[in-house]
């Protein structure tokens, strides 16, 4: 029976979350054609502020924002457009541009990156001097992250050049930035800066962002009356219109930071259908959250077949023809519902194939009677609470630290960066974790925590710790009950020596009990295993929050400084004759010497600071790293550490 239903068909597809319901019940509204609606503003002025511009319109969706932008742009008969042959606008919005704005479409030839070749655009741009016969070109347009090639994601170097080209022929630039978002997170590049060469920038509120309704454009004061007044013409002005404009203004605060761990389970998936004999997934083209797949030729099941099982289990992807399927990822998508998709398609194709072994990264041989999975599993929320008396790396330091657990290094959450805390910085961010039985009834079940220097070119690890959870959380041998704690910890320098505190809450909700995330559908935790924020680094750069310089810019004195340190922590290193690598993570949690005491409050002893967390006190010193350890396993956990945290950047002292 499905109990559940997975829909992969579109990040359109989203429900609007409590929040957002909670929030469009309370919002103040007016009527935003008489220009008076208070949120509609505030989400206009949000998301213009966010993207560098001057001002923003509120749409009634993509289709329109579009329309409105190129039509405001060409507003003068006999205009013409250059965009991509398999751009949205050209394929998918009804040719409105031509059949209600009388604009001449110039397509040029989109490659398989989404990219028009720069020549091919300059080709395309009418000579004014045969204005006797040719359209006027007025206006470019491209399409960031581009969704028929799959979300690829055009480089902020790429769109400057077509800045460029566009300013040299005293050309418009627009860009369908739809999920551009998805593409400033996957890119690693703040959204402002992404768009900066662009005179427009349609934004898309319902699709990876969740919310139930709606675009904003964005561009200059002048740009942004004239499109007011074409929204009218349109039939797209609406009177109280802040009632789904509160949702959006959750939706920013909900979901931006869960695009990269969309983006993570993108990648999951991809990698396992295509595992999966008679299936095929080209992983490069995999940048943000979209995944085509092909059914290969001579394969023994056609789409249509695979398609009717995963509805009949109650998964939902996209056809795309008689052997291509589309699946999109969205916020409301868990790392289990990935897997059940996968699990799906390797189950029907054993079906239709059973000579043949396909292999899945999602196969699991069933559980044993008694095993772990039986065992109660729980969500663990860990905030980061704050860090004081860190190395000082830099002169204005401002760090972010990064949590996971032990078991589950591939997904690993990322607070903001504090830019003003220096030394002491205060984070306050609670992460979310699914916690399966077998890691919680784990004698070795721990919390990793780096705290890290941001710069733009390499991120310092500044201290870490492994926490076992039996030394924050009071647990029997067999949990039970829901517990939760705070304590301190000394965080530990690369090379091993401590210096810095982290302060940590956890607390423990088990599966039996009432969730404390949102449920999506009755059955799946909502924000379990995807977090409230996958990388609030990725939503700090897309909010402009943390700006790095870019690419072909000098490193900055912070960078410099950064690296010195680095340098410093491995020569000391060296002169001990400890290897770095080996330090980093430290040596595993069970080699360390963790021991508790009895009294309360402060004592300090021997180096050793003690902390207090449900009525127990906890002296801790973590390992000193020069006892070895698994080096082996270190040096991949900080390999994944950097993979799955691209846009934060992350680097270790050995590199
Ligand atoms: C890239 C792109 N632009 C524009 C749109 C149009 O958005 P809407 O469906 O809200 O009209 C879409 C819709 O999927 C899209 O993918």
């Amino acid at each position: 029976m499905v109990t559940r239903t997975v829909d992969l068909r579109s990040d359109t597809v989203t429900k609007p979350t409590e929040a957002m319901r909670a929030a469009m019940s309370a919002a103040e509204v007016d009527d935003d054609v008489l220009g008076t609606d208070p949120t509609a503003f505030r989400l206009e002025s949000e998301v213009a502020r966010m993207l560098g511009k001057e001002a923003g319109l509120f749409v009634p969706s993509g289709t329109m924002s579009n329309l409105i932008s190129v039509l405001v742009h060409c507003d003068v008969r006999g205009s013409e457009v250059i965009l991509g042959d398999n751009s949205h606008i050209h394929i998918f919005e009804n040719g409105g541009i031509s059949t209600i704005g009388g604009v001449h479409p110039r397509p040029v030839k989109n490659n398989e990156d989404g990219t028009m070749d720069i020549g091919l655009i300059e080709a395309a741009i009418r000579d004014p001097r045969g204005e006797l016969v040719y359209p006027t070109t007025r206006l470019i347009c491209l399409e960031n992250s581009h969704g028929n090639t799959g979300g690829r994601c055009l480089p902020v170097e790429y769109i400057d050049r077509v800045g460029e080209l566009a300013k040299k022929h005293g050309l418009k630039l627009h860009i369908d930035g739809a999920r551009i978002f998805n593409a400033s997170v996957a890119l690693g590049v703040p959204v402002n800066r992404l768009v900066q060469p662009a005179d427009s920038v349609s934004v898309c509120l319902s699709k990876g962002l969740g919310a139930p309704v709606g675009s904003v454009i964005v561009g200059s004061k002048t740009f942004i009356v004239k499109a007011r007044r074409l929204r009218k013409t349109l039939g797209g002005g609406m009177r109280q219109v802040g009632f789904i404009c509160a949702a959006a203004l959750v939706a920013l605060q909900e979901n931006l930071g869960k695009l990269e761990h969309d983006h993570m389970n993108a990648k999951a998936l991809a990698e396992g259908l295509n595992q999966i004999e008679g299936l095929r997934v080209n992983l490069a083209a995999v940048e943000t959250n979209i995944i085509f797949f092909n059914i290969v030729e001579g394969s023994k099941i056609t789409a249509a077949e695979l398609y009717k099982h995963l509805v009949e289990h109650g998964v939902l992807v996209m056809p795309e023809g008689p052997s291509r399927m589309r699946i999109v990822l969205h916020h409301q998508i868990s790392s289990s519902d990935v897997q059940k998709l996968t699990s799906l398609a390797l189950e029907r194709l054993r079906e239709v194939s059973p000579s043949s072994s396909p292999i899945s990264a999602a196969e699991s041989p069933p559980p044993k009677k008694g095993s772990f999975a039986t065992m109660p599993s729980g969500i663990l929320e860990i905030t980061l609470v704050s860090a004081h008396d860190l190395p000082s790396v830099t002169k204005n330091m401002k760090t972010y630290a990064v949590v996971w657990l032990q078991h589950d290094e591939d997904n690993k959450q990322a607070t903001n960066v504090d830019q003003a805390g220096g030394i002491n910085p205060k984070w306050n961010h609670a992460f979310t974790f699914r916690a399966g039985g077998k890691f919680l009834n784990s004698e070795d079940a721990a919390i990793s925590v780096e705290v890290c220097a941001a710069a733009w070119d390499k991120d310092a690890t500044i201290g870490y710790v492994d926490i076992p959870l039996r030394d924050i959380l009071e647990m029997p041998s067999s949990v039970v009950t829901d517990a939760s704690g705070t304590a301190s910890f000394k965080l530990h320098r690369p090379k091993g020596k401590s210096q810095g505190v982290l302060k940590i809450e956890v607390s423990l909700k088990l599966s039996n009990k009432e969730h404390s995330g949102s449920i999506v559908n009755g059955s799946s935790l909502c924000n379990s295993d995807i977090g409230p924020s996958a990388s609030v680094v990725a939503a700090a750069i897309a909010n402009g929050l943390y700006t790095p310089p870019v690419n072909n810019e000098t490193p900055s004195e912070e960078s410099e400084q950064i690296k010195e340190w680095t340098k410093k922590e491995r020569e000391k290193a060296a002169a001990e004759r400890r290897p770095i690598v080996g330090s980093i993570v430290g040596a595993p949690f069970h080699n360390r010497k963790v021991s508790r005491a009895r009294s309360t409050k402060g004592r300090k002893g021997d180096g050793k600071k003690l902390f207090s967390c449900l009525g127990c006190e906890i002296a801790i010193t973590c390992g000193s790293g020069g006892n070895g350890g698994d080096e082996g396993s270190r040096r991949r956990n900080r390999r994944r550490h950097r993979g799955s945290n691209k846009v934060c950047n992350l680097s270790s002292v050995d590199d």
